[in-house]
């Protein structure tokens, strides 16, 4: 597999399958590389966006692009056993480490793990309180049309939280961090797992929209009252959004 060094060489299908198997690839070490690289913050950031999903003890709650599983097992605990949640992933080595961490957690018995693209959402409209999607929305080929089936999914009144990479602005942390990130990161990953992924990463978030633009796409969609967060100077953005 050659490594991605610009968006123009990889769009639409091609795209699509080229992450799925990346992911496919990469996924023995996901959980690992996580921890590794983000000196464990990961867990700290799907905390928040967890919370950010407003949801109350029995509500139903989908998490689109879940991988392993952890933002799903993280709003299993939110919706509590009265409640559902849905993990869905169109990358099936991904879903499997995913189910193993479920069977084992606590709200076992409330968590769903699906195969299923996030462009085409298997779910009838309309049935979930909340949709999170984290780390996902970057590696999907259409942005608009992932929002928009997430948007259709929702009850009206229900909330999408958007967990994503940023570019942190303030100086010299920006500087320092784009130094790891686009240099020192791709090195790590390579001796860990494969280094055309973790160069795909660095190269994912500099196309990725500024956070500006993906509110705006959002409220291009239908949500209202559109708003982002920033956590850890700016790494990562928390956007969210309601379905009136
Ligand atoms: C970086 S991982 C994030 C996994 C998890 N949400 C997390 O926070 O660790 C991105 C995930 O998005 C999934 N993905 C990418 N495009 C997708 C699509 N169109 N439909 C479903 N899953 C997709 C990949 O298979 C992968 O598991």
């Amino acid at each position: 597999m050659s490594t991605i060094l610009d968006k123009s060489q990889v769009v639409g299908e091609q795209k699509g399958a080229y992450v799925r198997n990346m992911f496919a690839r990469i996924a023995p070490r996901y959980d690992l590389l996580n921890s590794l690289l983000s000196l464990r913050i990961h867990h700290y950031w799907r905390e928040v966006a967890a919370k950010e999903a407003k949801l109350q003890q029995g509500d139903s709650a989908l998490d689109v692009c879940t991988g392993t599983a952890d933002l799903a097992i993280r709003l299993a605990k939110e919706v509590g056993t009265d409640g559902a949640v849905v993990g869905v992933d169109f990358c099936l080595p991904m879903l499997q480490l995913g189910y193993t961490k479920v069977r084992k957690s606590a709200h076992h018995r409330s968590t769903t793990l699906v195969l299923g693209d996030a462009l085409a959402l298997p779910f009838a409209a309309n049935r979930f309180r909340a949709v999170t999607v984290a780390f996902g929305i970057r590696n999907v080929v259409d942005i608009r049309k992932a929002f928009a089936e997430m948007w259709r999914v929702l009850k009206p009144g229900g909330r999408v939280v958007c967990l994503e990479f940023s570019h942190p602005r303030r100086e010299p942390f920006g500087s320092i961090y784009n130094l790891y990130f686009h240099h020192l990161l791709p090195f790590i990953g390579g001796l860990l797992s494969h280094q055309d992924a973790y160069t795909y990463l660095p190269t994912s978030v500099r196309y990725f929209p500024e956070r500006e633009q993906l509110a705006q796409m959002m409220r291009e969609v239908g949500f209202v009252e559109v708003t982002w967060r920033e956590l850890t100077s700016g790494i990562v953005c928390i956007h969210s959004g309601v379905k009136p």
